[in-house]
């Protein structure tokens, strides 16, 4: 991809530019949990978007996605955004490095990626990353802390794009290592890596190929309930807030808000469960827990949907591991801890079953935990 794209931004713009890339991600276990101040557990993985940038020495930037085939070229003043989404993540990015006083010059790029898109991997955190870290090298010595190159992907999120979305996808993108996940505290953003290469599983992602675009934007809704409840115990997030507490004032809050943050309470102890278990070398209570997670987003978040627990109810029916649905929901894949001598036989299972009853069969993604944001060309 690297040449490819170096060969495509000197055809158009005839210099020579600087590569950079950025990761999807996973995330093991911890959903929905980072805008409420709990705990996740991500990884970056070896799906990337990539960019060719080089400053143009005016005050304008000039992009090119080769994936979409579609050219923007917005000025660092100018007020609007461009309409085209792509492009929306680029303006942000380069808007919020400005806003905090930092530098962006006009700059010319050719960017492109093989992230799936829609699949819950983080395709849009990855192009913020990327840009991100680009800009902080070009024009800023790098002179911005790698936490505040998520906040800027994150900030991009909420400003110019409409999705109140937390840290872990950024984070991921930019802190992810070859073969470790992250455990993030994301109140106190404290982070620790985790070695992750069990001997005797592996870590499977099917992408049902749905994506249930629905109105309202749902995951900011979810983040409401939360909100509201928290305010209602009278704290600042809901990593402080405990089932008693919660039942304490059942009868104060609606039904729907009532399970939306029990999910998260239940979530942010899993978390916790989950790494005392992969200390101890203990996959089966990992297992579990994804179960458990899976059942939470399912029933109380209500962020699942027929294809994603249909993923589910197969690979229980395999007898995998664990297996739930990741990301923020409504379709893109399941994850699934499967042992190894399993993973051919769940695999076909789940494309033939998915097929006969969906039409199409779900896309197969091995899992290989590897470097977040970085310039590939020194
Ligand atoms: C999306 C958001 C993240 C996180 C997940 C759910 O990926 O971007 O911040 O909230 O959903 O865990």
């Amino acid at each position: 991809m690297k040449e490819e794209l170096t060969r495509k931004f000197e055809e158009r713009f005839h210099t020579a530019p600087v590569v950079y890339a950025s990761a999807g991600r996973i995330n093991l276990i911890g959903e929905h949990t980072d805008y409420n101040g709990g705990f996740v557990f991500p990884g970056a993985i070896d799906k990337v978007i990539m960019a060719a940038v080089a400053p143009n020495g005016t005050d304008r930037v000039r992009v090119f996605s080769v994936d979409i085939n579609d050219y923007v070229e917005f000025g660092l003043d100018e007020a609007d955004a461009p309409a085209q989404q792509w492009a929306r993540y680029i303006f942000g990015v380069c808007r919020e490095i400005l806003k905090r006083g930092f530098t962006v010059k006009g700059f010319d790029a050719v960017f492109a990626g093989n992230i799936p898109l829609g699949a819950g991997l983080s395709s849009s955190a990855a192009l913020e990353s990327c840009f991100a870290f680009a800009l902080n090298d070009m024009f800023n010595n790098n002179a911005i802390d790698k936490f505040e190159l998520a906040r800027i992907g994150q900030c991009t999120e909420h400003n110019y794009c409409g999705v109140n979305c937390g840290i872990m996808d950024q984070f991921a993108s930019v802190m992810g290592k070859e073969g470790k996940l992250i455990r993030l505290d994301c109140r106190s953003m404290d982070y620790e890596y985790y070695p992750f290469a069990p001997e005797d599983y592996e870590l499977v992602l099917l992408d049902s190929r749905v994506k249930h675009e629905l109105v309202d934007s749902p995951y900011n809704k979810r983040r409401e309930s939360c909100e509201r409840v928290a305010a209602r115990l009278g704290i600042d997030t809901l990593r402080d807030a405990t089932m008693p507490m919660l039942n304490a004032i059942r009868s104060d809050i609606s039904a729907e808000d009532y399970f939306r943050a029990k999910f998260v309470i239940e979530e942010k102890d899993r978390v916790l469960a989950v790494c005392d278990a992969l200390n101890a070398g203990d996959y089966e209570t990992v297992g579990r827990m994804m179960y458990e997670t899976h059942r939470g987003l399912s029933q109380d978040y209500e962020v699942s949907c027929e294809e994603l627990d249909f993923l589910n109810d197969v690979a229980r029916d395999c007898g995998v591991t664990g297996s739930r649905i990741m990301g923020g929901g409504f379709g893109g894949c399941t994850i699934n801890l499967v042992k190894k001598s399993l993973v051919d036989d769940f695999v076909k299972t789940a494309k033939d079953r998915f097929k006969e009853k969906y039409g199409h069969e779900p896309n197969v993604y091995p899992v290989v935990i590897s470097d977040g944001a970085r310039c590939v060309s020194r």
